[in-house]
């Protein structure tokens, strides 16, 4: 491999932008790319951490899909992950999707080091280390063959571009309670073929981490008024066309540094389209 590039350098952490809307600043793209493709050591530094057992969430949610679509006898040739930020789930998807793994997100930002990391195979980049310290992290890719099969776009998971083809499943992780409105998106997989086939997959993977500053209180999954939970109006929203095939909770980690560190249980659910 050519010298990988620098995704991310210390400076841009330091100075971090106060203008950048969510996602786009470069203290969050260093704790996704951390989080997506960083090993144990790089996130934990030292052996027995006791979070270490929610390292790698987005291999063990492809391994999830992969699951499911063996059991179901689903043949998958292509998945569109949605929200996919830096991209990690995309590569680990394609380590068993056929021909194609397409990663979309809002964040212009993310999708460009998605795929630089993609072109050249790898690269470094920052993280924070405690006030104003900082360590190199280095990420290698798989081999050129395989990376070739993710593809990475900008576009709005609430109005998704028509794909050529529609995808044989589709993954939204961690992105329902970040999207302005979550069942217009759901809507899309739900209401037409036009994105996910007949037969096909889809995974929601949730903590259900609602907040004002991404969507408004009335779009939320559950309601204190009526006591109805974001799992169950979850439910209700997909069973009308889809059914459920497994249903479990996968934790994560994004560290903020060696001492702090923002850890998730997302509910995941896998459905088949009726
Ligand atoms: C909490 S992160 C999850 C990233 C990744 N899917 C994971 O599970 O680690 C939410 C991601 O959704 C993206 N996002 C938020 N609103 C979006 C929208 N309307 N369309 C596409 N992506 C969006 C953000 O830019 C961010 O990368």
């Amino acid at each position: 491999m050519a010298i990988p590039p620098v995704l991310l350098k210390e400076d841009e952490l330091l100075q971090d932008e106060t203008t950048s809307s969510a996602y786009e600043t470069a203290r969050d793209i260093s704790k996704y790319l951390l989080m997506h493709y960083g090993s144990i050591e790089d996130a934990f530094e030292r052996p027995h951490h006791p979070l270490a057992p929610s390292h790698g969430l987005p291999r063990r949610l492809s391994e999830v899909l992969e699951l499911v679509a063996l059991r179901t006898g689903t043949s998958v040739s292509s998945v569109l992950d949605v929200g996919c930020s830096v991209g990690g789930i995309s590569h680990a998807l394609s380590t068993w999707v056929k021909d194609v793994v397409v990663g979309i997100d809002s964040s212009v930002r993310s999708i460009e080091v998605a795929q630089s990391l993609t072109r050249h195979g790898g690269g470094t980049f920052s993280v924070a280390q405690l006030g104003p310290f900082f360590r190199e992290v280095q990420v290698t890719l798989p081999a050129a063959e395989r990376r070739a099969r993710v593809e990475f776009e900008v576009d709005d998971a609430c109005a998704l571009a028509a794909p050529h083809r529609p995808f044989d499943a589709v993954i939204l992780s961690n992105v329902l309670d970040r999207v302005k409105d979550p069942e217009l998106c759901l809507k899309q997989f739900t209401d037409s073929a036009r994105i996910l086939r007949r037969g096909g997959l889809l995974m929601v993977a949730c903590p259900w981490s609602w907040y004002p500053e991404f969507s408004s209180p009335e779009t939320w999954f559950g309601s204190s008024s009526n006591g109805t939970t974001s799992e169950q109006v979850l439910k209700n929203i997909l069973s009308a066309d889809l059914d459920l095939m497994l249903e479990k909770d996968e934790a994560g980690v994004l560290r903020q540094n060696p001492r702090e560190y923002d850890y998730f249980e997302a509910h995941v659910t896998v459905w088949r389209k009726r």
